[in-house]
């Protein structure tokens, strides 16, 4: 059954029982006010019954007293103690000992009186038959019966045909919706958007999600993309070398040369890979806890130098540089950054000071390269970024995204400056303790990457 039946049904049966109470109290009031009119009527006949008895006062062994002008269905009977005295033919069985005042008795509503009889006391008794009060009541019921089921068969049509007017925007938001679904335009503009009730909130709900999934799936298609492309260029050279080598006839050294090249390449395509798992898994816990990062980073340093002895690499470490953190992952950070200024700012006079800072620890990578446009400062860390003249070199334009992931979620974040006269500083200030570190996990590229 749909919400609209629903309601109208509802409605119907809400009317149903209202009435019904409604109607049991008017019913019960109508019946105490029937009462009190009969009690009334019984009372303006006693002064009658007086004179009909003066008239013709009751003799002893008589036949029953016939009182003219009483309702034909009020019964009279009188009593001088238990004696009666007179009384009508169809007097019910009515207890003569009953007290003074008005009440129900053998199906009658009786009132009992005292009336003057040939100047002495005597007890009257009226007896009313309850039609007077059932009557009306049973007139009442019928009416009931019928106006009842009408009240709620009338709500019930209303409130369908006014349910109908309310839902039609909600239709014509699933509608939309619908055709969301089928044609996949996330951006639609939903119907309903802008209006101030629930179907508004609801459809601003579902066109906020919507765009929220639209930019989703575009980063994802784009980092797909990109993906692909970047993985291309070294699948095509790696192709064109092993070709070239098996074209012809190669001494050793040249073959050796030629895996040498080929090697570099495979290298490239794993660092890529690595990079690509490291930002698709990104949802994995990460595993905090207290390091040194002069430590890490003297190690990364050490490690440098041994591959690049030509590079200029000072580092400098000062105060106590414990964190919480990662090692993996800022030793990630750091040999990214590193790599950056070998590659990057061609490894001229490059520094690595870890240094404490109250209760943060300051990590400067910086060079003197050439920097980076001053334009271009906010955009090194998204994914896939490279200046135009970086775009041939062996990057993927990864590493500044990942290392600002793991800034992230080390609760910190990249800076970038250029220096004077040249060159490229990269400073980040870790949190000395996080107690919530343990317990976070990286961000998933779609949460943590713009494009
Ligand atoms: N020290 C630097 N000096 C000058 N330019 C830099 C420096 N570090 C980064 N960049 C610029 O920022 C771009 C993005 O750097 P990022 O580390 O993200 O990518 P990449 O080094 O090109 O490739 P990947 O790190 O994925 O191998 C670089 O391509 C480069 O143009
Ligand atoms: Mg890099």
């Amino acid at each position: 059954m749909n919400i609209r039946t629903r309601l109208a049904v509802g409605a119907g049966l809400q009317t149903i029982l209202v009435v019904l109470v409604v109607a049991a109290l008017q019913f019960l009031a109508l019946r105490s006010f029937l009462a009190v009119a009969e009690y009334e009527r019984l009372e303006m006949l006693v002064p009658q019954l007086e004179q009909e008895l003066a008239a013709q006062p009751p003799q002893a062994g008589q036949p029953p007293l016939e009182i003219q002008g009483l309702p034909r269905n009020v019964d009279v009977r009188v009593l001088q103690g238990e004696r009666i005295v007179a009384q009508t033919p169809n007097f019910p069985p009515v207890p003569k000992s009953l007290p003074r005042g008005y009440r129900p008795s053998a199906g009658h509503d009786v009132l009992v009186a005292t009336v003057n009889l040939n100047g002495q006391a005597a007890t009257a008794q009226l007896a009313s038959d309850v039609l007077g009060v059932v009557n009306p009541l049973r007139a009442y019921l019928r009416a009931l019966m019928i106006t009842a089921p009408a009240a709620a068969l009338l709500v019930s049509l209303l409130s369908f045909w006014w349910a109908g007017r309310l839902l039609k925007p909600l239709s014509r938001l699933e509608a939309a919706a619908e055709q969301v679904g089928r044609e996949g335009n996330l951006r639609a503009r939903l119907p309903g958007a802008g209006r101030r009730d629930e179907v508004g909130r609801l459809a601003g709900v579902l066109q906020t999600s919507f765009g929220q999934l639209a930019e989703v799936r575009e980063r994802e298609t784009d980092f797909t993309r990109a993906a692909a492309h970047d993985l291309r260029s070294p699948l095509t050279a790696l192709k064109t070398r092993l070709q070239g080598a098996l074209g012809g006839p190669r001494s050793a050294a040249e073959l050796q040369d030629e895996i040498q090249e080929a090697l570099a390449d495979v290298e490239r395509m794993q660092r890529l890979t690595e990079h690509l798992l490291l930002l698709a898994r990104g949802t994995q816990h990460i595993h905090a806890v207290p390091l040194d990062l002069a430590q890490v980073a003297g190690e990364v340093v050490d490690r440098t130098r041994e591959q690049l002895p030509d590079v200029r690499l000072e580092f400098e470490s000062q105060g106590n540089t414990t964190v919480w953190g990662d090692t993996a992952l800022l030793t990630h950070l750091i040999e990214n950054l590193i790599d950056n200024g070998v590659r990057h700012g061609q490894g001229t006079d490059m520094e690595v000071c870890v240094t404490e800072q109250g209760d943060q620890v300051s990590l400067v990578v910086q060079d003197s390269g050439p920097g980076v446009p001053p334009e271009t400062l906010g955009r090194l860390t998204e994914a896939f970024y490279q200046l135009d003249t970086a775009r041939s070199g062996e990057g993927h334009g990864l590493g500044l995204a990942i290392a600002h992931q793991i800034a992230g979620v080390h609760g910190s974040q990249l800076h970038f400056r250029n220096r004077q006269p040249s060159g490229l500083q990269v400073a980040v200030a870790l949190p000395r303790s996080s107690p919530h570190l343990p317990g976070r996990t990286l961000d998933t590229p779609s949460d943590s990457f713009e494009h």
